[in-house]
């Protein structure tokens, strides 16, 4: 099963427990999120005095972000606000810890693993590699690096963008006396840690230090308020975009189709070859009957705008134009 709703959960109420597998022993562990399919999941781990492991690599993208103490990796001694993000199959140096470390561990493919190794394995993506301390290393960018953007004084740093899902990993913080009157939802599943501070949704309730959040995607969240400013690491498992509305009383698969409409109006040339399933791409799928339009809280008129009208008609007719092409293709090759 995919990662459930989580939120809020305040990870200092509850105890560690003791690390077993291979490369871990020495540390403890709280889970934060799993997904019981892949194991794939975000600890808190206490990497104890004398924790030590010799160079190697994981099978899965592994990001790590240090809340407090000291890590040696190799020659490098990284401490609080480190980030590093470690693509599968990328070896990383000796790890030792002398006096206590704490950080927060993400396996993004697998549940965690480690082979001993001194070589990176050749199918790796080296180039994928980030180590940096966030605090100290990388400026604070305005929110809107995101658009539509949440209210000024939510403020962004990002640590790692995936060019091809748009996946982000980010440092955000907000001002004392923050505050956003909207609603939002997207369509990415988003996880979040309060490194320090509180701050409130409408839907949660406060999240304090040590509040962590895994919200799948089209959940309602805002509005927003922060009375004394807070910092977080987020993440996001694909494109973050910012459906804003003042609907509280909306559920997830509304919010879905009123996304979809978007689509719909916005690039129906996309919508129609998503929405014709399998007629497509398969000369002997389902010749394509046309999903119905979605159904969108805020707009339920907007099929009546003659430019939706006028844009949809054209990819109609463009798409059956396209379906008797493919056809003829199929009889050719016979
Ligand atoms: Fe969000």
């Amino acid at each position: 099963m995919p990662r459930p709703h989580i939120e809020p959960f305040v990870e200092l109420n509850d105890g560690y427990k003791k690390f077993r597998l291979i490369g871990f022993t020495g540390a403890d562990y709280k889970v934060l999120s799993l997904d019981t399919d892949t194991g794939a999941c975000s600890l808190k781990v206490r990497f104890n005095n004398g924790f030590a492991r010799k160079p190697g690599l994981s099978y899965s993208d592994m990001e790590m972000f240090v809340l407090g103490g000291e890590m040696q990796v190799g020659d490098d001694i990284i401490g609080e606000g480190h980030y590093m993000f470690v693509p599968a199959g990328v070896a990383i140096p000796a790890i030792n810890v002398a006096d206590g470390c704490e950080a927060l561990v993400f396996y993004d493919d697998s549940e965690p693993d480690y082979e001993e190794s001194d070589h990176h394995h050749d199918l790796a993506l080296r180039a994928g590699y980030i180590s940096l301390n966030s605090y100290q290393d990388t400026p604070w960018s305005g929110g809107s690096i995101v658009s539509p953007s949440v209210a000024t004084g939510c403020m962004i740093k990002l640590l790692r963008f995936d060019p091809l899902t748009e996946a982000m990993t980010f440092l955000y913080c907000m001002t004392p006396e923050f505050m956003q009157d909207n609603i939002s939802y997207h369509d990415c599943g988003e996880e979040s840690y309060h490194i320090w501070g509180t701050s409130w949704m409408m839907q949660f309730g406060e999240l304090p230090t040590g509040g962590y959040f895994w919200r799948p995607p089209y959940i309602n969240h805002g509005s927003f308020r922060s009375k004394l400013g807070c910092i977080a690491i987020g993440r996001t498992d694909s494109k973050l975009h910012n459906y804003f509305h003042f609907n509280p009383w909306t559920n997830p698969n509304e919010n879905l189709h009123r996304a979809a409409s978007m689509l719909y109006r916005q690039r129906p040339q996309l919508f129609k070859w998503v929405a014709a399933e399998g007629g497509h791409n398969h000369p002997h799928g389902p010749s394509g009957q046309l999903a119905a339009a979605p159904h969108d809280f805020e707009h339920p008129e907007y099929l009546d705008d003659p430019q939706v009208d006028m844009l949809n008609k054209q990819v109609m007719r463009f798409l059956q134009a396209d379906r008797s092409g493919h056809h003829h293709h199929h009889h050719d090759d016979d």
